[in-house]
């Protein structure tokens, strides 16, 4: 085992005190709230890797009875706990307007006694929970915006920017190794979280996605809710070497979006969550504000691309808090031709003999 002290990687403390001496007016409070912020993951990480022995796993229980959250989902109690570790190590420190979460109704007030800053921090505080008890990858997403300045209380309609409007973005990954992937609007950097020091290093810098790919993610058991682009862009990946595309595909399913999205940073690919026809009433599977916008940043700021299929997911002007949206990233030239097929006159499936009769799609 090497000594952690002789790593040439910078540590995230050092790389944000040389972006910020780009900019000398900078308050210094942005540095802060990202260091807060990685603390609060660093605890998750914790959390996450003790497993059974911390006696985390598992529903959350208040009484007998399991707590749902505003999606109607089953809370896990690492939901829970992680929410918890992302409002104590931020809340306190001056920085913040007010909180959002995935596993919060309401936006959150800074309590009165601390004092009021001016950035917005919206989160999923565990992303892809349904992995915990089965010690999958699993991570959180965070998206930094502008809030108001005036120390007011925030409310909902504060929290409502398109992506384009992100001050910051990024995710930490749970996986056999923690790492935090952070954009500050300038590229994207990795870091890796050295078990020795507790501290993050910069060991990933300038992230690229490569613009081609071969492999591509989506939840397959969805594939008779697709609408007809998703299914002729599916179909032709499945159809391999003698398809339309002229190369095999190769397929994976994690389901947390977070290891998806980091598999994609690393090799390419292209990760869809569609909106499909399963439950009309939800526009997506995916939530705008704390996983579409926050991903979609980092994919373009790393040369990908994120878009709904019909238009870049971080021009969507947003209507509610935890507002659903279908979701395309990665590789740029696959998310443009899904969008393409989207633009195109639907293939009707008589027309495609990818449907006909015998083929993949028919059951
Ligand atoms: P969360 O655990 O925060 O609710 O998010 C889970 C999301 C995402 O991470 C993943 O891609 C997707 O849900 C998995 O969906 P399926 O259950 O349809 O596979
Ligand atoms: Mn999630
Ligand atoms: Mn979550």
């Amino acid at each position: 085992m090497p000594l952690s002290t002789r790593s040439q990687h910078s540590t995230l403390t050092q790389f944000l005190i040389e972006e910020r001496r780009k900019f000398p007016d900078a308050s210094g409070d942005f540095n802060a709230l990202i260091l807060d912020i990685a603390l609060a993951c660093k605890a998750i990480a914790r959390g996450v890797a003790f497993g059974e022995l911390g006696q985390v796993l598992g529903d959350h229980r208040a009484g007998e009875a399991g707590t749902v959250n505003v999606q109607g989902e089953q809370q896990k109690t690492l939901d829970v706990l992680s929410n918890q570790a992302f409002i104590r190590r931020t809340e306190w420190a001056g920085n913040l307007a007010g909180m959002a979460s995935e596993e919060m109704d309401d936006p959150y007030q800074i309590p009165a006694k601390y004092p009021r800053g001016k950035y917005l921090l919206v989160f999923d505080p565990l992303d892809g929970s349904s992995n915990i008890d089965v010690n999958v990858a699993v991570g959180s997403i965070f998206s930094v915006l502008r809030g108001p300045e005036d120390g007011r209380d925030v409310q909902e309609s504060d929290f409502l920017q398109s992506g384009t409007r992100q001050v910051a973005a990024g995710y930490a990954i749970y996986g056999p190794s923690t790492m935090l992937v952070l954009t500050l609007g300038n590229g994207v950097q990795g870091f890796t979280l050295d078990p020795n020091l507790g501290e993050f290093m910069l060991t990933h810098r300038d992230i690229r996605i490569a613009p081609e790919t071969q492999e591509f993610a989506i939840n397959a058991s969805n594939s008779r809710f697709w609408q007809a682009p998703v299914k002729r862009y599916v179909d032709e990946c499945l159809a391999g070497k003698p398809g339309p595309r002229g190369k095999d595909f190769n397929m994976r399913w994690i389901a947390s979006m977070v290891a998806e999205a980091h598999r994609i940073l690393m090799r390419g690919g292209v990760f869809m969550y569609p909106r499909d026809t399963k439950d009309p009433s939800k526009a997506g599977r995916l939530r705008l504000l704390y996983e579409a916008n926050p991903i979609g940043m980092i994919m373009e700021q790393a040369g990908g691309r994120a878009s709904t299929g019909e238009m870049p997911v971080l021009d969507v002007v947003p209507s509610a808090l935890h507002q659903r949206i279908g979701l395309v990233f990665g590789s740029r030239e696959e998310v443009e031709r899904i969008e393409r097929y989207h633009r195109e006159p639907t293939h009707t499936e008589e027309h495609n003999p990818l449907f006909a009769e015998r083929s993949l799609f028919r059951y």
